[in-house]
């Protein structure tokens, strides 16, 4: 108990917590802090038992310490813990991790060439400057605007900052970084321009197509975009969205760089989270989190052969490749990843994802009985309760934000662990090999926990 103790207290006196206000954190419940994971199971400094209703971060695609992964990783460590890959040195399990990625999308789309980042920020800092690279090696040195959603998240570097469509991650961060546009979302439940899909006609559509024309196409390199936006409410998009915003990037010479950090390695029921929908081709791809299962840092972009061979032919012959991190193509990440996707294969946890996946959604529905739940979405493993103080409005449960914390607490106090979002949501993404009897006991629990939460501030 003494140790227990001086750990929460070094941790209030030395820990920076991410998304955590400081005076917060001090007042309104003690780190909770955890010591052992397995599976779908994580346990507490007080012993207690939760279940992981969300992958730690949308991470932990097949459970926590997943024997596999850490034999792979001791083995890498005790081989070759750390080399560089800048001037054309390599190891082997970023090569067989490369050669591995390029065998996974369609062989038409010539997503053939790949480099590994820590996360998911480094992998979409890289893909937008590769963008840029890209047009100014043809000349066009003004296509270097970069369109996103509002809602999206991209990340926390300044670029990724920028690029991120939660506006909350702006403020008191100026200046940002210029020529970053933002579009509508494919936010139905909430539809800015306040019309009904599908009569709408996908007036997000027609938006992303006047910002074109206003800031002019010849100025943009790329379009960033997840296949289902996660952190911003967990929005998944119609049908027809994605389909026609490659065609709109065809015709405006806009490369689509997909984010699919939370939407890979079978988050939604496919393998990557484009495969929804016919097939959209991607000219770039930012993934991380299941990529690793977050058992070790690890991301990586994949880029279209051409776009990377492009800068060969193009780029004078004294000037290399200018960017690339330390940790860029880390062995013993790479071991993580290799081993990670073999799992994912081998224990068809796709599948497994599509079929529990649907059953989660199921499930999750029956809390629209409750008058404060005013949208249930998602697909496959990642879902969203959208909280609302009145139907009719969907104005939020005041104080803002106040409700998805406090369903997070409950939940916790229960032994579920899920997570808020500044959009008035929780949000639910169990492990891929989460099964009926721990589905149920997370949405048992949130239902508890919606009852007790409307007591508290509805009534
Ligand atoms: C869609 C998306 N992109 C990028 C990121 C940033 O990844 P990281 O936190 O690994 O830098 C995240 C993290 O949640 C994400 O959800």
């Amino acid at each position: 108990m003494a140790q227990a103790k001086s750990l929460v207290d070094l941790d209030k006196a030395h820990l920076i917590h991410p998304l955590t206000h400081p005076r917060h954190f001090e007042t309104h419940h003690p780190p909770r802090i955890i010591v052992e994971g397995k599976g779908v199971m994580i346990r507490d400094l007080d012993g207690r038992e939760i279940v992981d209703g969300f992958s730690g971060l949308w991470c932990v695609a097949v459970g926590h310490n997943h024997p596999k992964i850490i034999e792979a990783v001791t083995k890498q460590m005790n081989t070759l813990s750390y080399f560089t890959s800048f001037h054309g040195v390599s190891t082997p399990p970023s090569i067989e991790l490369a050669a591995k990625l390029a065998g996974m999308f369609d062989p038409s789309y010539n997503l053939t060439r790949a480099w590994f980042t820590c996360g998911g920020s480094e992998s979409n800092e890289t893909n937008i400057k590769m963008a840029r690279l890209h047009w100014a090696l043809q000349g066009k040195t003004d296509k270097h605007k970069i369109l996103s959603r509002r809602y999206s998240y991209h990340g926390m570097g300044l670029a990724t900052t920028a690029a991120t469509g939660i506006f909350p991650f702006h403020i008191n961060m100026d200046p940002l970084p210029e020529g970053f546009v933002k579009v509508a979302a494919p936010y139905c439940y909430q539809c800015e321009f306040d019309l009904e899909y599908p009569a709408c006609g996908l007036a997000c559509v027609k938006d992303i197509e006047e910002v074109i024309e206003e800031e002019g196409p010849e100025t943009i390199a790329a379009f960033l975009a997840e296949p289902v936006i996660g952190s911003g409410g967990v929005i998944p998009p119609p049908a027809e969205y994605f389909p026609r915003l490659r065609e709109i990037c065809d015709r405006n010479e806009i490369l689509l760089i997909l984010d699919e950090v939370i939407t890979g390695f079978g988050r939604t029921g496919t393998m990557f989270g484009h495969e929804h929908w016919g097939g959209i081709r991607p000219d770039m791809l930012s993934l991380a989190k299941g990529l690793s299962s977050g058992h070790i840092p690890l991301g990586a972009c994949v880029v279209r052969a051409d776009i990377y061979e492009g800068i060969g032919t193009s780029q004078d012959e004294r000037l290399p490749l200018m960017h690339g991190f330390t940790y860029m193509n880390h062995p013993v990440g790479c071991a993580a990843g290799l081993a990670n996707i073999q799992i994912i294969e081998e224990e068809g946890l796709v599948e497994k994802a599509a079929q529990n996946g649907d059953y989660l959604q199921e499930r999750l529905q029956s809390l629209t009985r409750y008058d404060s739940v005013g949208d249930v979405r998602g697909m496959g493993m990642l879902a969203a309760v959208e909280l609302v103080a009145d139907k009719e409005t969907k104005m939020p449960i005041e104080p803002e934000n106040t409700a998805p914390e406090m369903l997070v607490d409950l939940c916790w106090e229960k032994g579920v662990f899920i997570r808020s979002s500044t959009m008035e949501t929780v949000c639910i993404a169990p492990a891929l090999i989460a099964d009926r009897e721990t589905i149920d006991r997370i949405v048992d629990t949130l239902d508890e926990s919606v009852q007790e939460m409307e007591q508290k501030l509805l009534k």
